[in-house]
């Protein structure tokens, strides 16, 4: 920081960098103020501009390395997405002397904890409000707000994309490619929409939640991870009539063996506050021992509510660097060196009622011996609906709830369903949580 402020510098320029561009056009005199320094944007790398935002008062480079390097920006805002470059544009930003800001998810599950060491290692800040639940001060509440509190868990719906196209198709009956083509044209979805279908992103958010929760380290390959491209439009109509919705949940749960740590569709019971959140928004459940459980939402992805994180991030920055040198907060709520890994528990372990869907044959003796095959494996069924599928009256289609039993026990009684000759198709499955202890 010079006497002149502080000054920052944008690298990428998609959905979130024009987004803290319109926010700093629009506010840049409000955020001073709040800052108390002279706190603005004056360098921006893009390999093009944006027809979103308006860059005239700002200096323009193509080669976003150049920001790096500019000895007039104090603060670098990573916003390129991805893992290989922006690794390294945030390590040379930290060699530089400068402090960082980013959105990216991927690269701290990836790479959080050389990067958090190497910014604590120079005093420099990494902050990342906008990398989880994109709008929602989630990061922020974890890390400062309960940091008197032990987290027992930490319950969302952590990917907007998914929750919009999974509202969109259980609500107004669009198809998935549909729904995700406009999730993409609002700038909800990633660059590469895989990550938002297949859970990766979920998986990504999580990891950073659970460090902070738990204090262990940043592992990306932590939690057991499936998408919402599991969920078929029958599943969600049958949900609903069973009395629940899907959701995408990201789960964290601190048991006695070790971390619970999964990403999937669920079905949540209506009556709970989290099967309300729909479309893009997303939210966050805390259980925590001093302040009880506390839930946040808000909207989980979209230019301007990232990049109200983003800009969160700054003037927060801006103010701590106006006293002092040096960023006090430590990056991942405990200096990095005393983050400790803990035991994970196998998916196989954990126990959850299900939810299983099947077609087969519509003949005497089939429901029976598939009742059979998972009263053998101790699973009793706690609903059963069975409907004839439409134009097929030679097969029926079956759902049933299951007792709550763990994935291994699951597991192993559907590959002997699947066995069946009367069976056409696979088995789906899905967990419930109904937020029941274990
Ligand atoms: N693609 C992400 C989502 C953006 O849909 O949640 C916000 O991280």
């Amino acid at each position: 920081m010079t006497a002149d402020g502080l000054r920052i510098g944008i690298c990428g320029l998609g959905t979130v960098g024009s987004g803290v561009v319109n926010i700093f056009n629009s506010h840049g005199g409000l955020i001073r103020q709040r800052c108390g320094v002279d706190l603005r944007l004056t360098h921006i790398g893009a390999r093009r501009d944006n027809p979103d935002c308006d860059l005239a008062s700002y200096r323009v480079s193509r080669d976003i390395f150049e920001v790096v390097r500019d000895p007039d920006v104090d603060i670098v805002v990573e916003l390129i997405g991805g893992t290989t470059v922006a690794r390294q544009l945030v390590m040379e930003a930290l060699e530089q002397g400068k402090h960082v800001v980013t959105a990216n998810k991927a690269l701290l599950a990836e790479h959080g904890n050389e990067l958090a060491a190497m910014a604590e290692q120079r005093g420099r800040a990494l902050r990342f409000e906008a990398a989880v639940a994109g709008g929602i001060p989630v990061i922020k509440t974890l890390r400062e707000s309960l940091a008197a509190n032990v987290v027992s868990g930490v319950v969302g719906i952590i990917n907007g994309t998914g929750n919009f196209i999974l509202t969109e198709m259980a609500s107004a009956g669009r198809s998935f490619e549909d729904v995700l083509a406009e999730a993409q044209a609002l700038g909800y979805a990633e660059a590469d929409p895989t990550f938002d279908v297949d859970g990766t992103d979920a998986a990504h958010k999580l990891v950073i939640l659970s460090s902070l929760a738990f204090g262990v380290p940043l592992d990306k390959d932590g939690p057991f991870t499936e998408g919402i491209d599991r969920v078929a439009p029958e599943d969600l109509e049958f949900a609903r009539e069973l009395g629940y919705r899907i959701k995408h949940l990201g789960i964290a749960r601190r048991q006695q063996a070790g971390l619970d740590l999964r990403v999937h569709p669920a079905l949540v019971p209506e009556h709970r506050q989290l099967s309300q959140v729909d479309g893009v928004l997303n939210a966050v459940m805390i259980e925590a021992d001093a302040v009880g459980e506390l839930m946040l939402t808000g909207p989980g992805a979209g230019s301007l509510p990232t990049a109200s994180a983003v800009c969160g991030d700054l003037v927060d920055l801006g103010r701590t660097l106006a006293g002092i040198t040096g960023d006090p907060v430590p990056i991942l709520g405990i200096p990095t060196a005393d983050l400790t890994a803990q035991p994970l528990l196998s998916p196989d372990a954990v126990t959850c009622p299900w939810y299983l869907r099947l077609v087969a044959s519509d003949r005497p003796g089939v429901m029976a011996e598939i009742t059979r095959l998972l009263g053998d494996s101790g699973i009793s069924i706690e609903s059963l609906i069975q409907r004839p599928p439409q134009g097929d009256a030679s097969h029926v289609s079956v759902v049933m709830l299951t007792d709550r039993v763990s994935g291994g026990q699951i597991g192993s009684a559907v590959a002997e369903i699947e066995m069946l000759s009367a069976l056409k198709g696979g088995v789906t499955t899905l967990r419930v949580e109904n937020f029941e202890e274990a």
